[in-house]
């Protein structure tokens, strides 16, 4: 895979646009801020073995087909448990490794390695086009939002950091994300974490059989905004099963006509990303990192799900019944 070439970040003059591909000048992007974070190098493709399981894009990259019945049959729905209560496994266990001076690549290591021996293949890893995911695991610090592509970048005390894990095993996805704090980080980050898992929890109290799903995204808003905070509005839940991304779309705000009404056995994420500052994003060049334009920071939790006759079932849920990350009680 393609590596980031090395930049001389002191040669840059004030009015070139930035390094980063956000379409800002340099002064107004990188070089306001001494602590956006910066590219790494990215390390060869990981191999899979080939008695592993493949999604259809693993050999040249793809995107999803759309088609996908957004209920699934009970048979797919028991294949994607038993998917997603691995992935919750990997997930908590790639955090585990958390700690200052860890690269991002060393994690992603540890998530294709987890993966591989769970029986899977990590979802991420040449998913998409233009280009294709080139790793195993997201990894987005600070003000990366989500998407962020694991690399030589070594984590700093005091960064807070996203991972999201997605498996695919007997055929179907299990998609997961948790944020961290590194080390101790500052006290609005902790609030920003804590405010975002409870986004991610009134999201999924409000799946209901026979309601639209703009209610998800309005429990979602109103406790992310009454915290001072905004719902970034470029990235939405999604149906998941057999793909990776299909029907429906899940608004993490409130939109009148995302109106699919939910019905058992649906099956879709729920990923709000809250953000301290403003919600508007850019993509770095590298064609996935997407990082807020004023640099402050953001959090993600992510769990998959599946609609039942009365509410929902947490298909990402640890055998404990926890959730990964900070922010939740102090032994989760
Ligand atoms: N797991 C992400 C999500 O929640 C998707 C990552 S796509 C990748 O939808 F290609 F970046 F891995
Ligand atoms: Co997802
Ligand atoms: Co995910």
């Amino acid at each position: 895979m393609s590596t980031t070439p090395t930049l001389d970040i002191t040669k840059m003059k004030p009015n070139d646009p930035c390094w980063c591909g956000s379409g800002y000048k340099f002064k107004r992007c990188h070089k306001a801020s001494t602590d956006r974070v910066i590219a790494g190098t990215i390390s060869p493709m990981r191999p899979v073995p080939p008695e592993i399981e493949r999604p259809h894009y693993a050999e040249h990259g793809g995107t999803d087909d759309r088609d996908e019945p957004m209920v699934k049959p009970p048979e797919t729905l028991d294949r994607m448990r038993r998917t997603g209560r691995a992935a919750a496994a990997i997930l908590r266990e790639v955090g585990a490794a958390i700690e200052p001076g860890i690269t991002t690549d060393e994690l992603d290591a540890l998530c294709h390695r987890l993966c591989i021996e769970a029986g899977g293949y990590p979802s991420p890893l040449n998913y998409g086009i233009d280009p294709p995911f080139p790793k195993s695991i997201c990894t987005s610090v600070n003000e990366v939002i989500c998407h962020g592509i694991p690399d030589s970048r070594v984590l700093r005390d005091g960064d807070i950091i996203n991972l999201d894990v997605t498996l695919f095993r007997e055929g179907v996805h299990g998609d997961t994300n948790a944020t961290w704090a590194v080390g101790t980080a500052d006290p609005e980050s902790m609030r920003l974490i804590r405010t975002t898992r409870e986004c991610t929890s009134l999201g999924i109290e409000a799946v209901k059989p026979g309601r639209p799903v703009s209610d998800i995204g309005r429990a979602i808003q109103d406790h992310a905004e009454a915290a001072g905070f905004s719902v970034v509005r470029a990235f939405v839940g999604h149906g998941v099963g057999t793909e990776f991304h299909t029907h429906p779309e899940i608004l993490h705000y409130y939109h009148p006509r995302n109106d699919t009404v939910m019905e058992p056995g649906m099956t879709f994420t729920i990923e709000p990303m809250i953000a301290i500052g403003a919600w508007e994003q850019r993509m770095w060049n590298d064609g996935w990192t997407a990082a807020t334009v004023d640099g402050k920071r953001t959090a993600q939790f992510e769990h998959t799900m599946v609609v039942t006759d009365d509410g929902v079932e947490l298909l990402t849920l640890h055998e404990d019944g926890r959730w990964s990350g900070d922010g939740g009680s102090p032994e989760a």
